[in-house]
C-alpha cells in the first residue's frame, strides 16, 4: 500500500515546498523508502523545477555524480501533475507497495480536484509560523477539509509542524497557538520545531538529504505510523 502525505496550508510562503523536500529526500536516501513525489503546485511547480535544475547540474559536475552514487539510491520519481489529474493518479498509485507519496499542493483550495485529492489523503502536515494569520489560514484548511466526504474508516490524520521557529520570538504566541491548537480533537501537535534558518533553504535538494531533519522524522516514524 501506498500512503499520500501532504504538508498543506492554505497560506504561501509557510514552508510546504521546503518540508515536503527535505522530508521526502530524507526518507529516500536515509530511511530507503521508496518515495514518489507529485508536484501539483501550478504554476510554478518549483518542485518539479528544482529537481531539473539539480539534475542539470550534476551533469555539469562529475564529483556531484560520484556523491550521488554513492548514496547508492538512483533519485525518487517527481511527477508534475495538474490538480485535476491528480485523484485518478492516487488511484492508481493506492496498491503500490510500501511506498510513500508526497504531494505538494498550491496555497489555494478553491481549485478543481482540490477536494478530490484530500479526500484520499491519509495524513496532512499544516506548517505553522508564529502569527495569528498563519494559524486561521490553517485551520481555515482544517474546516475545510473536514467537510469533505471520506471513505468510511479512513480518516485524514491532522498535524501541526512549526516551521521558521524563533527562540527570540514571544514564548506567548506559539503557547497560544498551541493552546488554541490543542482543543481541536482533529490535530495533533508535533513536538519537534524547524528553526528559522537560511541551512533550510540552502540545504534543500532532491538529491541529497539533509540530516538536520533527522529528529522531525524520527517523531514522524513514531506519531504517523505509516511505516511497513
Ligand atoms: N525553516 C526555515 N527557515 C528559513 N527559511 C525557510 C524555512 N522554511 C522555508 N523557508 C523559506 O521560506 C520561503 C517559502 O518556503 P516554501 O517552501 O517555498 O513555502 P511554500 O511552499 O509554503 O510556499 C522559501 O524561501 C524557503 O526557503
Ligand atoms: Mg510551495
Amino acid at each position: 500500500m501506498a500512503v499520500f502525505i501532504s504538508i498543506c496550508t492554505q497560506k504561501g510562503g509557510t514552508g510546504k515546498t521546503t518540508l515536503t523536500m527535505h522530508m521526502a529526500t530524507y526518507y529516500h536516501v536515509v530511511e530507503k523508502r521508496n518515495v514518489i513525489v507529485l508536484d501539483a503546485d501550478f504554476p510554478q511547480h518549483s518542485f518539479f523545477n528544482e529537481r531539473a535544475l539539480e539534475i542539470a547540474k550534476l551533469r555539469q559536475d562529475p564529483e556531484l555524480i560520484a556523491t550521488l552514487q554513492q548514496q547508492g539510491r538512483a533519485p525518487y520519481e517527481v511527477r508534475k501533475v495538474a490538480m485535476t489529474d491528480a485523484p485518478t493518479l492516487l488511484d492508481q498509485l493506492a496498491d503500490t507497495p510500501d511506498t510513500i507519496v508526497f504531494l505538494d499542493m498550491p496555497g489555494t483550495i478553491n481549485i478543481a480536484g482540490y477536494d478530490q485529492v484530500v479526500r484520499r489523503l491519509d495524513y496532512i502536515i499544516l506548517p505553522m509560523e508564529a502569527d495569528k494569520l498563519t494559524f486561521a489560514a490553517g485551520m481555515m484548511t482544517l474546516d475545510a477539509f473536514s467537510k469533505i466526504n471520506r471513505p468510511a474508516g479512513k480518516p485524514l490524520k491532522s498535524y501541526l509542524l512549526w516551521n521558521k521557529y524563533k527562540s527570540s520570538e514571544r514564548q506567548t504566541i506559539y503557547e497560544s497557538i498551541e493552546t488554541m491548537a490543542g482543543q481541536r480533537p482533529d490535530l495533533t501537535i508535533l513536538d519537534t520545531r524547524v528553526k528559522d534558518s537560511v541551512v533550510w533553504k540552502n540545504n534543500r535538494s532532491t538529491l541529497f538529504p539533509y540530516g538536520e531533519i533527522k529528529k522531525l522524522i524520527a517523531e514522524i516514524n513514531q506519531k504517523l505510523a505509516f511505516n511497513s
